[in-house]
């Protein structure tokens, strides 16, 4: 590419960064920094940019640079998407402008690091991980193409925060289990290799679980696997109606399960 081709190629981008240093800061401020980008600068590219050859105190999480850690979730002109992904120029406005803050609802911890503890902490209580019958077989259990293609609505969850972060409902209470708990919840009990449905949808059915959700649809567009933690609850909801049915027939399949694997 010649020097003028690739000058052509090259504009300027205003970024504005929420700043919040807790230690010094009453309130949150927005600083703007002025860096060239192409067509490939992510949003992320533009933040590392800044930090190595402008001010090395803006702070921020970011780790693959993939869209596969979850870590770099942020807001960006007012809306929850992962960063690394991103590239500038799709977020600019009139004025060549691009608005980045941490994302919402959660404590600031420094710019655009927030406290996803209470996140971490309602994900735990849904045990996320599988609970297999006793006597788990020595081969592999052998799921139906079906039974898989019932799970893809959450297989593809990377963790990221940001379903959970625009959710206006954990916004007023940290108590309701939230989007990405639940649509993990969904991921177990829909799988016919773990063993208590039952018991996950009695807990489901609690104060802050499936029930709580306003089907506000936030979750669906921040969610930056196109994921669809409102279509999880929903069916979750049909199943707590049905849940002495369903636990009991997820018994004969796992007893099916184990008879085929052995
Ligand atoms: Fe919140 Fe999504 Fe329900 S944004 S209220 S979990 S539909
Ligand atoms: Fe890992 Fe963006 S840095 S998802």
């Amino acid at each position: 590419m010649t020097g003028n081709r690739m000058e052509a190629s090259t504009q300027s981008a205003a970024v504005r960064i929420q700043r919040f240093d807790p230690d010094v800061d009453k309130k949150p401020y927005f600083r703007t920094y002025h860096i060239p980008v192409t067509a490939d600068t992510t949003i992320l590219d533009a933040l590392d940019a800044i930090k190595q050859h402008q001010d090395g105190s803006v702070t921020f999480r970011r780790s693959c640079r993939h869209a596969i850690c979850g870590s770099c979730a942020m807001n960006i002109n007012g809306r929850n998407t992962l960063v690394c992904n991103q590239p500038v120029r799709a977020h600019l406005d009139k004025k060549n402008q691009i608005s980045i803050r941490p994302l919402p609802y959660l404590p600031i911890i420094k710019d655009l690091v927030v406290d996803r503890s209470s996140f971490w902490e309602q994900y735990l209580k849904v045990k996320p991980w599988l609970l297999p019958p006793d006597g788990v077989p020595e081969k592999e259990y052998r799921v139906s193409p079906d039974e898989v293609a019932a799970l893809q609505n959450a297989e593809t969850c990377i963790m990221c925060g940001a379903c959970y972060s625009a959710c206006q409902v954990v916004a007023l209470n940290k108590n309701y289990l939230g989007p990405h708990a639940l649509l993990k919840a969904f991921l177990r009990v829909l799988d016919p290799r773990d063993s208590q449905p039952g018991q996950r949808l009695q807990q489901l059915d609690g104060d802050y679980g499936v029930f709580r959700c306003h089907t506000i649809f936030n979750c669906i567009d921040a969610c930056p696997k196109q994921l669809n933690p409102t279509e999880a609850i929903e069916t979750l909801r049909k199943l707590i109606q049905k849940r002495v049915t369903f636990a009991a027939a997820r018994e004969v399949r796992q007893e099916k399960l184990l008879s085929e694997s052995r």
